[in-house]
C-alpha cells in the first residue's frame, strides 16, 4: 500500500478524533471539516510545481513563485461537500466539479447520479474529496468516471479509510494514492467503519 498517506500532523489527528465524537453536533462537525480539510490540503500540496514570476514590492523589484498547475476539485455528493470549503480556502483559484454517487443500503454497491466536470481535466491536477472510504466502491466509481473524462493526475483525499476499501481502491487505480487522517480497523456488516464516525453525510446535513 505504497499509495496510502496517513497523514499524522497533530492539528490533524486532535480535528478527527473531535470529529469521532458522538457529541460533536452537525454544526461543530461541520465547522471541524472544513478546518481539518485545510490542513490536509496544506500537506497534500507540497509537491506542486511553481513557476518563477516578476513581482514588484513597495521596495524594488523582484523575483517571486506562484503555483504552476491547474487544480481541479471534485467532491463526492453528498458528504464530500462538507471538505469543500476547506480546500477552497486554501487553493481558490481551483475549477470545482461534482460527482453524485451514493452506496445502496442493501447491496452497498455505489449508484452514480450525476456529473458535472470542468473541461480542464486532463491538464489538470485533480484532487477527489470524500469523507469516507468503506467498501471503496464510491471512491472507484468516481476515479473511473474522471479518468474517462481525461483526468490523468488524480488524488483523493478523505479523513477515515477502512482497510478492505482500500485494497479494493488500488486493485482497481494502483497508480492514485489515497491520502487519509486514518485507516481503521475494519467493517461493520453494513459496511460502516469500525470505529469510524458514523455516517459522515447525516452527521454534516443533520439527516
Ligand atoms: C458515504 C461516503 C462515501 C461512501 C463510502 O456516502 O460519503 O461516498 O458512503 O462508502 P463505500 O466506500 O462503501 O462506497 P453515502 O453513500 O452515504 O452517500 P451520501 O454522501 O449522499 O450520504
Ligand atoms: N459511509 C459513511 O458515511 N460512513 C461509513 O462508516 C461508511 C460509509
Amino acid at each position: 500500500m505504497t499509495n496510502l498517506h496517513i497523514l499524522t500532523h497533530p492539528l490533524i489527528q486532535n480535528k478527527l478524533t473531535l470529529l469521532r465524537d458522538t457529541r460533536t453536533n452537525n454544526h461543530k462537525f461541520r465547522l471541524l471539516l472544513e478546518e481539518l480539510t485545510a490542513f490536509m490540503v496544506y500537506e497534500i500540496t507540497r509537491s506542486y510545481p511553481l513557476r518563477e514570476v516578476e513581482v514588484v514590492t513597495p521596495l524594488e523589484r523582484t523575483t517571486g513563485r506562484v503555483l504552476d498547475v491547474s487544480i481541479v476539485l471534485v467532491p463526492i455528493l453528498r458528504a464530500g461537500t462538507g471538505m469543500l470549503g476547506g480546500v477552497l480556502n486554501l487553493v481558490p483559484m481551483a475549477k470545482v466539479g461534482h460527482i453524485g454517487i451514493y452506496r445502496d443500503p442493501k447491496t452497498l454497491e455505489p449508484v452514480e447520479y450525476y456529473a458535472k466536470l470542468p473541461p480542464e481535466l486532463p491538464e489538470a491536477q485533480v484532487i477527489l474529496v470524500d469523507p469516507m472510504i468503506a467498501t471503496g466502491g464510491s471512491a472507484i466509481a468516481a476515479v473511473e468516471l474522471v479518468k474517462r473524462e481525461g483526468a490523468r493526475r488524480i488524488q483523493f483525499l478523505c479523513l477515515v479509510a477502512a482497510p478492505e476499501g482500500v485494497e479494493a481502491f488500488f486493485e482497481a487505480h494502483p497508480k492514485v494514492p489515497i491520502y487519509t487522517a486514518s485507516l481503521d480497523r475494519q467493517l461493520n456488516e453494513h459496511g460502516y467503519i469500525l470505529p469510524g464516525l458514523g455516517d459522515a453525510g447525516d452527521r454534516v446535513f443533520g439527516t
